[in-house]
């Protein structure tokens, strides 16, 4: 199967996300292994958007255990209510964190990381199966545009994906 991805350049983010979220749709939907399906959202949304760090936690036992991800090597177990991965996946609710520093509790995998948006994927019983963690080496670099985009993958990803 051909999965070239048509990313715009000099684009502004919004524009960016409308017009990688139906490639990912299409990328996506001739598979349904969720490890699968999670190696290239990480892909895509690293190599269309740029950020530091673009990846998946998933649940296992007690922890959250890394999996697919594009970018520097990261932490691999994060306990639950711990950092803002752990934080997401004990609220079960999405976390826009503008100032990593400002965060208590922040594991910093990599002192670039200055913000973040950590994204729950819920199963279709709702219950919380891991998280998507999108870093940027700026502060401030992540806004509600970002938020409904990310939450959007997730949901498309989970939709397609055997979880
Ligand atoms: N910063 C995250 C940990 C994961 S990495 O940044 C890849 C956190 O506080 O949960």
């Amino acid at each position: 199967m051909s999965q070239k991805l048509e990313i715009p350049t000099n684009a502004d983010r919004a524009t960016t996300y409308a017009e990688l979220l139906p490639q990912l749709k299409a990328l996506l939907s001739g598979e349904n292994d969720l490890v699968a399906n999670m190696a290239n959202t990480a892909a895509a949304i690293h190599a269309g958007l740029g950020f530091h760090w673009v990846g998946f936690y998933l649940i296992k036992g007690e922890e959250l255990v890394l999996g697919p991800f594009q970018g520097p090597i990261a932490c691999t177990r994060i306990g639950k209510g711990k950092g803002v991965c752990g934080t997401a996946w004990a609220e079960a609710r999405t976390m826009v964190v503008e100032d990593v520093e400002l965060f208590p509790g922040h594991i910093a995998c990599s002192t670039l990381s200055r913000s973040e948006v950590v994204v729950p994927m819920l199963d279709n019983s709702g219950i919380v199966i891991g998280v998507f963690d999108v870093d940027s080496d700026k502060v401030g670099d992540f806004d509600s545009t970002d938020k409904d985009a990310l939450e959007n993958i997730v949901e498309v990803l989970m939709q397609v994906s055997d979880a």
